[in-house]
């Protein structure tokens, strides 16, 4: 139970690169082209600015300092600071929330892995738009081959998570973001040199407020949570790695600009491209399965670039789902004394068993829906998304403003620098009032629309 001696980052950079590592993603590169591209481009990127900064970054900062200043867990970080009170259930929330979106996550982490191999096989070579669009189809409405994918990216997953904190997460972040870079920076100068190009930076820059509705509010809020990490826990367990001389504001600046730069460039490598190329932006999740491959068809070393993209995307992923399987990990360790093999086994054995179904919303399980019209993988997406992410950063934020206390927050987020964050006096007042509020505000919104559907 206790913990005497945490575990640590090797170093600061570490610990930066591999938050990072978990912030970019299938959302950031999957999901938040799509829904830019279905909510008027530049007008959902500056609503999404704006939650970032208004109630993502609150949030960030105060699970990384709860983390770090109890080394725990999520469930034991509050129970160390609110013992015998029931604030420690935000902590099963995250814990909650984690599962199910891994679930899903691996689901299109499987699709990513086998389009990587395709387009490094060369599969896509001189593939049309409708050809991509059916051998997609073909491939998700498979009864099996879908779940053997999703089952290779847990265990890639699992085999990282086996290894620990410093040689499996650090290193693995250490190695892979440093290419994802590299890889975005090299697909970014492809897709806005081509001809046309500027249509799509322009789409992606310039709002357009007239696609803009209530609901791109939420999909806002939604994409600023699922984007930074929080909400589930996974920043309370990087949080509580790292070491107390390092200065937390500082940290979460370069998370935040990194990761939300990320979002940006993944745009920037897909709009320009598809509009070069005279396709339409706002089709939905197949945009960078059925459309991109059509599109780098075209494009002279077309395979290449493919090849580097849905390797970009596969390496994304795997930071991510490493990241999110890590709390629970933590969790069974820190409060049951499970041992990491054990933990591994048991939790992806669960989030396995969980994530079949969502494969099979593609196929044999596609005409199957919940409440709304929601299959079985857009539930697990909506639950873990729009409801326990939001609640879970809603209680931290209620924790941390009005149990815990701004000033304690401040204090434990300076380190040995000694330095506040900047501009506190109105962070102080944001993360008493303004987040919350929103935070409120927007999941009452999204829940009475969901009821009207
Ligand atoms: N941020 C990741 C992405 O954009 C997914 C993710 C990892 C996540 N850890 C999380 C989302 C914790 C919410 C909470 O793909």
């Amino acid at each position: 139970m206790s913990n005497h001696s945490r575990e640590q980052w090797s170093s600061k950079f570490g610990f930066i690169l591999a938050s990072i590592g978990s912030a970019v993603g299938l959302g950031s590169i999957w999901k938040f082209p799509y829904i830019a591209g279905e909510n008027g481009g530049g007008a959902f990127v500056l609503l999404f600015l704006l939650c970032v900064v208004l109630m993502g970054m609150p949030v960030l900062i105060s699970e990384i300092v709860l983390g770090r200043s109890t080394q725990r867990n999520p469930v034991g970080a509050f129970r160390k600071l609110a013992p015998n009170t029931p604030w420690f259930i935000t902590g099963y929330i995250g814990i909650i929330a984690t599962l199910l979106i891994l679930a899903f996550y691996s689901t299109v982490g499987g699709w990513t892995l086998t389009y990587t191999l395709d387009a490094f096989t060369n599969s896509f070579h001189q593939i049309t738009i409708n050809e991509a669009e059916s051998s997609f189809t073909t491939f998700i409405s498979h009864p099996f081959i879908p779940i053997f994918w999703q089952a290779a990216f847990l265990i890639l997953t699992m085999i990282i998570c086996y290894f620990g904190l410093q040689k499996g997460i650090e290193r693995t972040n250490k190695i892979l973001m440093p290419l994802l870079g590299i890889l975005l920076v090299i697909l970014v100068i492809r897709s806005v040199t081509l001809p046309g190009a500027m249509e799509g930076i322009h789409f992606i820059l310039y709002p357009d407020w007239s696609k803009v509705t209530v609901s791109t509010f939420f999909e806002a809020l939604g994409m600023a949570f699922f984007s930074l990490s929080v909400g589930a826990g996974c920043m309370v367990t990087y949080g509580s790695f790292l070491s107390k001389k390092e200065n937390i504001p500082n940290a979460v600046g370069n998370i935040v600009l990194f990761s939300t730069l990320v979002s940006l460039a993944a745009g920037l490598a897909i709009f320009p491209a598809v509009f070069s190329l005279g396709y339409e932006p706002g089709i939905g999740p197949p945009l960078v399965f059925i459309t991109l491959p059509a599109v780098f068809a075209q494009m002279p070393a077309g395979g290449f670039f493919a090849a580097l993209f849905f390797l970009l995307l596969t390496v994304a992923a795997l930071t991510s789902a490493i990241s999110l399987l890590e709390v629970s990990l933590r969790y069974t360790e820190d409060e049951h004394g499970w041992t990491r093999k054990k933990g591994i086994m048991i939790i992806s054995t669960v989030i396995f068993l969980l994530g079949i179904p969502a494969t099979l919303s593609y196929s044999s399980l596609s005409d199957f829906y919940t409440v709304s019209g929601l299959t079985i993988f857009d539930t697990l997406d909506f639950i873990a998304s729009n409801v326990l992410l939001p609640l879970s950063g809603l209680t931290v934020i209620l924790f941390v403003g009005w149990k815990w206390g701004v000033p304690l927050l401040l204090k434990e987020s300076r380190g040995d620098l000694g330095k506040d964050l900047p501009f506190k006096t109105a962070w102080a007042f944001v993360i008493r009032w303004i987040t919350p509020l929103l935070i409120v505000v927007v999941f009452l919104f999204q829940i009475l629309s969901l009821l009207q559907k």
